[in-house]
């Protein structure tokens, strides 16, 4: 029977945390409602301010939902040494960018670069006149835009940053009377969504009456239509590249020593070759990067939907998508780097006001953004070569179905003693969820034998 209606509802978020819970466990869970709220309230924060906190960063809020923080040490960066916070709820990340960052640790470390750190804002409108006229009275009223906007980025132009340039694009052969300004801007350490938008809406607002108030437009001409203006997360001049390279005698042998120094070489460097060939590979093989990517820009209270966005695009820059990491074997020399766009912030936004990115940030020395942008490259770069050297040598799933073994058994309930037995049992053995539970079965029953 449809039970529709109870499903409706008009002024949510108005209701408080308890009658919300009550309400979502009567019309969508159909339990007892005052079980749920405890189920739910056993995730709030004991420190009524911080729950506070945490409630204002989102709306609707009914609970906390914890993930993983964990730590990946050792990495040794342009000569500085970190332990990189990683917040992320898949098993063997973590263990994969701590164990990449070791080996890498007595082979030189990683080496980072930022090579360009420019973000993107438009403002997307439509013009029906004549397209040169446009065109020069827009390179005349550049400067008086950027002058225009002079109370939004003077805070900005202290600290170093504010609008780098603007141009003017004709889309029109795409979709009648579409124009765009595309604006560049520097945002040093924050992220700058704020302030990029800010100053678009009011180039905007510009735009509009300039060409209203000006004489070389006809009046049918004036009629432009600003459509919007938002930034673009796409920022391929927000650039950084991490690196490792060593000599390949020096990556040492593989897979119990089956594997000597070079075959892995090659092998490696064909399994990266692969990834920038065919789309199919490159989306597993950047997913493997994003791991530690999104984990420490999480980490961090920076925007992983953002990173997400920006970077898959860029993966496709030349018309297919690619991998994002490249790999040479040139000279007896091992060479591994990963170029990727990263829009950070680490001023303002969540960074200053979760407690814990807050921390994330002091264990990385308070970082600027660049730092923090070779940082997170260098854990993508770790988390991409952990992959693929599991994949070349031992296979992925000996690992990852160790690590899975914890998972499986903390959700049949397992006890410290099962799991010191099961992970004993299945040290050389295939894991499974029937497997496992066909194993405690075996050894629950086995010990209520013995106790009766
Ligand atoms: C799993 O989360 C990530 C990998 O699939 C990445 C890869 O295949 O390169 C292991």
């Amino acid at each position: 029977m449809e039970r529709n209606e109870e499903k409706e509802i008009s002024g949510f978020s108005k209701l408080t945390k308890k009658d919300k819970i009550y309400w979502l466990a009567k019309n969508f869970l159909y339990a007892n409602p005052v079980e749920i709220l405890k189920e739910f309230a056993d995730y709030w924060h004991d420190n009524i301010e911080a729950q506070k906190l945490l409630d204002g960063f989102s709306e609707n809020t009914l609970t906390n939902f914890p993930v993983p923080f964990g730590i990946a040490p050792n990495f040794k960066i342009n000569g500085n040494i970190y332990a990189v916070p990683m917040v992320i709820e898949e098993s063997s990340v973590v263990a994969a960018a701590s164990n990449a960052a070791k080996f890498w640790l007595s082979r030189g470390g990683f080496k980072a670069e930022v090579l360009s750190t420019k973000k993107v804002g438009q403002v997307h409108f439509t013009y029906k006149g004549e397209p040169k006229k446009l065109f020069s009275f827009f390179e005349d009223i550049k400067g008086e835009l950027k002058a225009g906007v002079q109370h939004i980025t003077a805070k900005m132009e202290e600290r170093g940053g504010g609008v780098v340039d603007m141009e003017l694009i004709d889309f029109t052969d795409q979709e009648p009377n579409y124009y765009q300004l595309r604006a560049y801007f520097e945002t040093v350490d924050s992220m700058g969504a704020n302030f990029i938008n800010s100053c678009l809406e009011e180039f905007g607002k510009q735009l509009a009456q300039k060409i209203e108030a000006s004489p070389i437009f006809k009046d049918s001409e004036k009629d432009i239509e600003i459509v919007m203006c938002i930034l673009s997360n796409y920022t391929p001049e927000c650039v950084v590249r991490a690196e490792v390279s060593c000599k390949v005698s020096e990556l040492g042998t593989f897979d119990n020593g089956q594997m000597s120094a070079e075959e892995f070489a090659f092998k490696f460097q064909r399994a990266v070759n692969i990834a920038r060939i065919d789309s199919y590979r490159a989306t597993t093989h950047n997913k493997g990067i994003m791991n530690g990517i999104d984990a420490v820009v999480l980490a961090t209270g920076n925007d992983f939907r953002a990173i997400e966005a920006c970077v898959h695009t860029y993966a496709c820059r030349d018309g297919i998508y690619r991998s994002l990491s490249e790999c040479e074997v040139k000279n007896g020399v091992f060479r591994f780097w990963l170029t990727i766009p990263l829009a950070l912030g680490t001023v303002g936004g969540l960074t200053s006001l979760h407690p814990l990115a807050k921390r994330s940030l002091e264990l990385l020395g308070n970082p600027n953004v660049k730092r923090l942008m070779e940082i997170i490259a260098c854990t993508g770069l770790a988390q991409n070569f952990a992959a693929i050297r599991s994949l070349t040598t031992t296979g992925i799933q000996a690992g990852h179905m160790k690590m899975h073994l914890t998972n499986i058994l903390a959700s049949m309930q397992a006890t410290d003693d099962e799991v010191v037995k099961a992970k004993a049992h299945f040290s050389d053995k295939t894991v499974s969820v029937s497997s496992v539970r066909e194993f405690l079965e075996r050894l629950r029953n086995s010990s209520l034998n013995f106790n009766t």
